[in-house]
């Protein structure tokens, strides 16, 4: 197809009509033309194609499919080539299942352990992400499947995740939060890019010019699809002019209808439209012209690279020598875990897995005679005095205790936050009682983000394993057995506690307003300025065998350096380290982080093998964002480059001296260049972001599409509104206390407009807000006048004429009623 050709030859309503999807996961092409529609899924980890009922919260049934470790997990191998397999891997099942799209991968930084999608993401550190994320995407699109690089951007808590607004400075933005989507866009080229749910710095993301053209496109040379996640689209004639373009899920026939009226009264403007609709068939051609690219893994094969990954994932956090373990000697596994583990996260990425295996079982096929007791309740974490009881009488009778514990399935979700660190009180109180019990005691820990281990120095080793798909069981049995040596690292920090967390005062933010106030200080950037203890530093992780560096040497390469090293496996045992590269600057003037991570590599060594590692470290490793210029900037001064083993086990270290603009103090507040807990106050972040703070938008009255149904409380007839939906979840969940409990915490946050996404016209939607408003006949006559328009919609649609042709009529209904919903009033009010 040549695509100009193609768009020059549509009608307006064709046009419109590929702006949104043809239904939750198909976009519609164009029929007449013979641009056939082609299907979406989401990823990350695993295919969710859904060939029922469809929802984006992993509840209803998908097709069966291979769960590969979560980006969590994936992040800890920091190997690129792995990641590209894996990528590869869910590439090939992506077009075995007919898939064009993949929704996945996602990038977006961790500003604390709690949030509820920590385990979807890689990494709080920006160039490790982006580096993964680029290399997935390469995997993915090797095979001819196109990825959706999600959530642009800064979808960072998931507490009021669909009307928070993320107020982020500058500096912060482009260097952390921004930098893992630069790297993955440049380096991987994604078909599509999915916008965030939330707002940044005032502006929702789908609506942000700044963000898609000037720097997605303009800047870092963007070419594909920008989608919108599923439902994140907020107003109808907003997104199009700031470069938007495709609206899921559809067929949102007001969208269709409302940017069809536009153009034909030059509101908006047809370059535009055309614009959009050329990227958007550039996408069908691009899966059109991948249609003879062969699958490069049968199944089993994919199997084994989920099983790699998960072996090389897992991260040796302590071993004082008793791993690996004797597989002769006497062995009590405990912890329900072990048999029902926690290898998947919940919400859009929760796939159903082919197979599924477990440790206790591949620890019985390896020959290993285990003894078992589950120690808890594998749902509520919950131990009674029994299990304990059972849990000590079986590992006093072994030699060696193995105790399987980690977070439960429900508290770690899309949609909802944590709201502490810790692991249930009955895990915990298992772990006490089998060290007591037992002191050759190892602990595997599962689960995808951070928790508090109050326990720790009392086992003899922890294995972490995050959480390692359906083929994390095998993996977990070979590397406690010593088949497979540990070489995962950590993608973030473990800190002591919640208590020590940049953030832990104001994450995740309540209301519709969530301040970035430690700006760069991410994850180890902030541990490193305050010089804090940390149970586990980022870049930490064992191996059964010992590397030694030596012979560092720096060269000019290009406008930077090339560092080179010999590392050793001094070991009797063949391993793999991963080495990193930390840039620190020894006399800045800006406010910077101590040391960034720049560059890493994964070696495989034999015993007593040695090689040769260079890594590139370019001028931009040395660059700051620069506000007032718009541009980034060196600052000319010396820095380490530190060769390290994790962020705190620097191995060879050398000074270099960089040229650039001459250090000059900034002009942030003290305690960006002093960093102590507690520093990152309301008015010191204030005076950073340097502009006046977005509005905060609360109490919303007159309600408007974005009040939440939580927001609704606020008048008798929303209360009303409110104990209804109670009643029905009742109904609809009878004795399903905590299930009742998330969903309607789940409605509280959600707004009105999200109506739209189960099919309801944004009319009707504004309707009930008129209704909610006490403009009862405004409400009513504006439900009713929608019924004929939808009729003719259904009348046309069958006699095949475009869906936004007869609506013209209702909406100039709408546009004469000032009291819509439109955000166009919400963001005045902001400004
Ligand atoms: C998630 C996306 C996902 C989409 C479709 C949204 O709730 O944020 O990551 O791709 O649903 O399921």
């Amino acid at each position: 197809m040549n695509v100009d050709d193609a768009v020059s030859s549509m009608t307006l309503e064709e046009k419109c009509t590929c702006l949104t999807g043809e239904g939750y996961w198909m976009l519609g092409g164009c029929a007449r033309l013979g641009i056939e529609p082609i299907l979406v899924s989401d990823g990350p980890h695993g295919l969710r194609k859904q060939a029922g009922a469809a929802d984006n919260l992993g509840l209803a049934a998908s097709e069966p499919a291979v769960s590969f470790p979560t980006a969590s997990a994936v992040a800890c191998t920091f190997n690129l080539d792995l990641m590209r397999t894996m990528g590869e891997a869910l590439g090939d099942e992506a077009r075995e299942q007919g898939v064009a799209v993949l929704l996945g991968p996602g990038v977006n930084m961790k500003r604390s352990p709690l949030c509820g999608r920590n385990f979807e993401y890689f990494s709080e550190d920006p160039c490790l992400a982006g580096e993964l994320g680029a290399a997935y995407i390469q995997g993915v699109q090797s095979c001819g499947v196109g990825t959706s690089l999600k959530h642009f951007a800064c979808n960072n808590q998931e507490t009021n995740r669909l009307i928070v607004d993320a107020v982020v400075d500058e500096r912060a933005l482009h260097e952390v939060y921004l930098e893992p989507f630069r790297r993955a866009v440049e380096q991987g080229r994604p078909w599509t890019v999915m916008t965030a749910y939330n707002l940044l710095n005032g502006a929702y993301c789908s609506e942000d010019a700044q963000l898609m053209e000037r720097i997605a496109r303009e800047e870092w040379g963007f070419e594909g699809v920008f989608v919108t996640d599923w439902g994140a689209e907020n107003d109808n004639l907003a997104s199009l002019p700031a470069g938007l373009d495709l609206v899921m899920p559809g067929p949102r026939a007001d969208y269709r209808r409302e940017v069809a009226e536009a153009v034909s009264r030059g509101v908006l403007s047809e370059a535009d439209l055309d614009r959009a609709v050329s990227r958007i068939l550039g996408l069908h051609e691009q899966h059109v012209s991948s249609a003879n690219i062969g699958i490069k893994r049968s199944q089993a094969e994919r199997l084994d690279v989920a099983r790699a990954v998960a072996e090389e994932a897992a991260v040796l956090l302590e071993n004082d020598g008793i791993l690996p373990l004797d597989a002769a000697a006497r062995i009590a596994v405990v912890g329900a875990f072990a048999r029902k583990p926690r290898y998947q996260g919940a919400g859009s990425s929760k796939i159903n897995p082919a197979s599924l295996d477990c440790a206790f079982e591949a620890l019985e096929a390896a020959g290993v005679p285990v003894a078992f007791a589950p120690g808890y309740d594998a749902d509520t974490g919950e131990a009674t005095e029994e299990q304990l009881a059972e849990a000590v009488r079986v590992v006093s009778q072994a030699e060696v205790a193995v105790v399987f514990v980690g977070l439960p399935d429900a508290s770690e979700s899309e949609g909802s936050d944590r709201m502490d660190m810790a692991l249930p009180a009955g895990h915990n109180a298992l772990v006490e009682r089998v060290c007591a019990a037992n002191p050759n005691t190892v602990i595997v820990l599962q689960g995808g983000s951070p928790v508090e281990l109050p326990w720790r120095g009392k086992p003899r080793a922890i294995l972490l394993s995050y959480l390692s798909g359906c083929r994390g069981g095998r993996a977990t049995a070979d590397l406690l057995l010593g088949v497979a040596n540990p070489s995962g690292k950590l993608a973030e920090t473990w800190p002591l506690r919640l208590a020590d967390t940049p953030c832990a005062d104001f994450f995740p933010a309540q209301g519709r307003q969530a301040s970035y106030r430690e700006s760069i200080y991410t994850g180890y950037r902030y541990y490193d300025a305050v010089g804090i203890e940390v149970a586990y530093p980022f870049g930490h992780g064992l191996s059964y065998t010992a590397f030694s560096y030596r012979d560092m040497r720096v060269a000019d390469a290009d406008e930077g350096f090339e560092v080179s090293f010999t590392v050793r496996n001094d070991g009797d045992r063949a391993g793999k380290e991963v080495v990193q590269l930390y840039v620190a600057p020894r006399d800045a003037q800006v406010f910077k982080a101590p040391q960034q991570l720049k560059g890493f590599a994964k070696v495989e060594l034999a015993p007593g093998e040695e090689r040769r590692v260079a890594l590139r470290v370019p001028r931009s490793s040395f660059a700051h964002y620069c506000p007032a210029e718009g541009a980034w900037d060196v600052e000319a001064g010396t820095y380490e480059l530190r060769v390290s083993s994790s962020s705190r086990d620097v191995r060879l270290c050398r000074e270099v001296q960089v040229a650039g603009k001459a250090a000059q103090p900034d002009n942030a507040p003290g305690a960006y260049h002093r960093v102590a807990p507690g520093c990152f106050t309301e008015e010191a972040f204030a005076l950073l972001y340097g502009r006046r703070l977005p509005k905060v938008l609360t109490p919303l009255r007159p309600y408007t599409a974005n009040a939440t149904v939580g927001d609704l409380q606020t008048s008798l007839l929303g209360k009303a509104v409110c104990y209804l939906l109670r009643r029905e979840l009742k109904l609809l969940l009878p004795g399903d206390v905590a299930q009742q409990k998330s969903l309607e915490l789940l409605a509280m946050d959600t707004p009105l407009r999200m109506l739209a996404m189960s099919g309801m016209d944004m009319n009707l939607v504004a309707g009930i807000v008129d209704i909610m408003n006490y403009h009862f006949l405004r409400g009513i006559k504006r439900l009713r006048s929608l019924k004929p328009a939808k009729q003719d919609e259904a009348a046309e649609a069958s006699s095949g004429k475009g869906a936004a042709q007869g609506a013209g009529q209702e909406v100039r209904t709408i546009e004469e009623d000032e009291g819509r919903c439109s955000t166009s009033s919400q963001k005045g009010a902001g400004a």
